[in-house]
């Protein structure tokens, strides 16, 4: 079938006309993430090129883009223009293997010492004043601080001289605070992980506001200008301390700028789904009582032991309630694509795509909502535990690096098949669960 060409319809999509699908199946909903050359990420990569840059997760595999220019990132680095052509294989490889083979109980103690470590600070102040209690406004004062404590633990960002530590923050980026931009409305630095939202809404939200939008362009400039400041201290000062994952990076990336868009890019992949699952996992818990059950449950499978002495039991533990709390309130809820051609998103006969029945056509220019959450709420029906419908929130499993296209030759070749569950993009962090 003929390729599309670069029209109106792909330059920039006209909301009011463009036609929306809704996947609400977990096959379809795998059809479309599988199947990346029917169903393109090239809508996401436009929005977020101008702002957090081109990265790798709005990539297409074979590097084929209706608009040809999108494969080119025109960017200015201490006043020299530069071109460079985008290559999903060789940007997200190395940065991909890394994140994939870190250890699931590594990520479990991490994301566990780093909420331990705000509550304990507060339970410390509580005590100076003679208290026995304290209040803390949950997203604000817990998750979104244990979010900045985590990134320091991995990257040793938000490292208070190019990205400092703060929830999210209304006030406007400006280069200097000058007297008619006092503190209070405008800052100088980006921060982490407040600035992390918008940039991953204005790009991978079906119709993101335009305040989304807005602060999508103002967060996302200041994030990458951050990544970028941080590679050039450390490859200036290679005695700053790396923490093991950047050190890693910064080996297996030669080129700066690619590493600056890998570390914010991994950063925007993870920071909002960590903060939205935190939020939506306790609410759930506490809305039907069952947090002090899970407390209960957690001390007991301990058996006496620290966490650190008991690591098996304290995850055994864990793994059926978040699960199902998460197949059940999932974040993200939804994805999308944007069809490239005339295309069938098969019906299904239980989990099976049958090829004999009909189903819905795609057509050029579509956008193709899939709902992980009616997926991951199907699977929840399937199997109570929620362990085996997880993996589409994450996008589908990965298996490994990389997966779901071929490499021939040494070039990217298109592979594809719609029924193998191996989408491209599949997180390749899923196992760090625990860490959010
Ligand atoms: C509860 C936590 C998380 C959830 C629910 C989640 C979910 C997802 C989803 C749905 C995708 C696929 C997006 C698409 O197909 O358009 C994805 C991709 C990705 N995620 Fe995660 N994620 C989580 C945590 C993380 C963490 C902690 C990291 C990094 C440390 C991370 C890094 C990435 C990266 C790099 C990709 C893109 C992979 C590629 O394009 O090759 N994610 N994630």
């Amino acid at each position: 079938m003929k390729d599309p060409t670069c029209s109106e319809v792909w330059q920039n999509p006209d909301w009011k006309k463009q036609n929306v699908l809704l996947c609400a199946g977990q096959p379809q909903v795998m059809q479309v993430l599988t199947d990346w050359n029917n169903f393109t990420s090239e809508e996401q990569l436009r929005r977020i090129k101008t702002n957090a840059g081109p990265i790798y997760v709005t990539q297409q595999p074979d590097n084929k883009y209706v608009c040809p220019e999108r494969g080119l990132y025109e960017y200015t680095v201490n006043g020299h223009n530069k071109t460079q052509e985008l290559n999903y294989h060789s940007e997200s490889f190395q940065t991909n293997k890394a994140l994939f083979s870190y250890p699931e109980d590594d990520a479990f103690l991490d994301g566990y010492k780093a909420g331990k470590k705000i509550l304990d600070n507060y339970r410390k102040n509580a005590e100076k004043i003679s208290h026995n209690y304290f209040k803390a406004e949950l997203r604000r004062e817990y998750f979104q601080p244990a979010i900045a404590e985590i990134w320091q633990t991995w990257y040793g960002l938000p490292d208070g001289k190019t990205l400092l530590p703060e929830s999210w923050s209304w006030k406007r980026i400006v280069d200097v605070i000058s007297q008619t931009d006092p503190a209070t409305v405008a800052r100088t630095h980006a921060v982490c992980p407040g600035d992390f939202m918008a940039p991953s809404r204005g790009s991978v939200f079906p119709r993101p506001s335009e305040a989304i939008r807005d602060f999508a362009q103002m967060h996302g400039k200041a994030i990458l200008k951050a990544g970028r400041e941080f590679v050039a201290l450390h490859r200036t000062n290679v005695n700053l301390p790396k923490t093991r994952l950047i050190a890693q990076l910064f080996k297996v990336t030669s080129d700066d700028e690619v590493l600056a868009r890998n570390i914010i890019g991994t950063m925007i992949g993870a920071i909002p789904p960590m903060d939205a699952n935190l939020r939506n996992i306790l609410f759930e818990w506490i809305d039907t009582g069952r947090l002090w059950r899970h407390q209960a449950a957690f001390k007991t499978a301990l058996k006496g032991k620290t966490v650190e002495g008991n690591l098996a039991g304290a995850m055994d533990s864990l793994r059926t309630p978040v699960s199902q709390a998460m197949c059940l309130r999932p974040a993200p809820d939804m994805l999308f694509r944007t069809a490239k051609r005339t295309t069938r998103i098969a019906r299904s006969k239980g989990n099976d795509i049958s090829s004999k029945l009909d189903g819905a056509w795609t057509h050029e220019g579509d956008m193709v909502l899939v709902s992980l959450v009616s997926a991951s709420q199907q699977s929840l029906h399937n199997d109570p535990t929620g362990r085996s419908g997880i993996d589409v929130i994450f996008g589908g499993k990965r298996v490994a690096v990389p997966q779901g296209y071929e490499l021939k030759d040494g070039k990217d070749k298109p592979g594809q098949n719609p029924n193998s569950n191996l989408p491209v993009h599949a997180c390749p962090a899923q196992k760090w669960l625990w860490a959010g």
